[in-house]
């Protein structure tokens, strides 16, 4: 496995390996790796035959109150999990060389990344989009492999994609859970026991809503007052939103359809901010 730190390196690398007749899968990260990013290099491995993990922890998606600063940084550990997962590039760029000094230049999704996450994280999708197509240009991926966990992230990166013609398949990967249900994120272990236990009931709301869909239920505002009766139970949950919605357009919907329709949930417990979501 080979670890590229240099963005010149990278670029000159990943035309080589074109040019050789590699197909490039590209599973982009911000690191501190679980058994989530793993299924998505699992899936890269599967499909194509030179596997690229960036990890680089992108601090433009961050809000000036957020977690930044605080965000676990565990390359060493990471590269042994990439390196035991048969990755064979990690890219990890140094900050300065992705935002020199005078930086100016951001992709902005004006449609799709509006609403949810859009509305309590104002600049959250334009960080990612922006970093998204820089590591897209740096890599020149095949096929970048994104988690369904971060749903409107997908979206958006797919729109990005299509809008401006980056010539890379987005392939959208299921969400990884703890056997009890939990959605796998590396901002789980800032979870203490109890809050890790009141955690778990975003993942129960949303299992239940699935079973109301099965059993019948079709309207929108039916789940989303369920899943918030159900969460109003925990003392240390604070809803930040709960939105049934279409998961290309990532808009509010009033009818279910199968297979197109998504419930969203993001939520505060104490201050760890969570998001998890489920196909109705
Ligand atoms: P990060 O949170 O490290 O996640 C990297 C990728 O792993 C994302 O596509 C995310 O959806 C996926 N992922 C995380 N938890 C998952 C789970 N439990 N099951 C399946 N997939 C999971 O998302 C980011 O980084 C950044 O925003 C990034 C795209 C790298 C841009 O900086």
């Amino acid at each position: 496995m080979q670890v590229i730190e240099s963005i010149e390196k990278m670029q000159s690398m990943a035309i080589s390996l074109r040019l050789e007749g590699h197909l490039i899968g590209f599973v982009p990260t911000m690191g501190c790796l679980h058994q989530g990013h793993l299924s998505l290099i699992d899936r890269a491995k599967n499909s194509s035959d030179k596997v690229i993990v960036s990890i680089f922890v992108n601090p433009t998606q961050f809000g000036p109150n957020e977690d930044f600063d605080r965000y676990p940084r565990l390359l060493k550990e990471d590269l042994k999990l990439c390196e035991e997962a048969g990755v064979d590039i990690v890219f990890c760029p140094s900050m300065n060389d992705m935002y020199p000094e005078g930086y100016s230049t951001y992709v902005d999704e004006v449609f799709v990344g509006k609403d949810l996450c859009g509305i309590s994280r104002p600049n959250f999708f334009r960080g990612v989009s922006t970093i998204c197509v820089k590591l897209f240009n740096l890599v020149r991926p095949d096929f970048s492999y994104f988690g369904k966990k971060d749903a409107q992230q997908c979206a958006v990166i797919k729109k990005v994609v299509n809008d401006l013609n980056i010539a890379t398949e987005i392939i959208e990967c299921e969400t990884v859970r703890e056997p009890d249900g939990l959605a796998m994120s590396s901002r789980n272990r800032y979870l203490t026991e109890a809050q890790r236990a009141d955690a778990l009931a975003i993942s129960k709301a949303l299992f239940h809503a699935k079973d109301m869909v099965a059993n019948g239920a079709d309207n929108a505002d039916r789940i989303i007052a369920e899943i918030t009766h159900e969460l109003a139970k925990f003392r240390r949950i604070r809803i930040i939103y709960v939105q049934v919605v279409d998961s290309v357009s990532m808009k509010a919907v009033r009818t279910i359809l199968p297979k197109k329709t998504i419930v969203c949930v993001a939520a505060w417990v104490d201050e760890v901010r969570l998001i998890d979501n489920i196909e109705l």
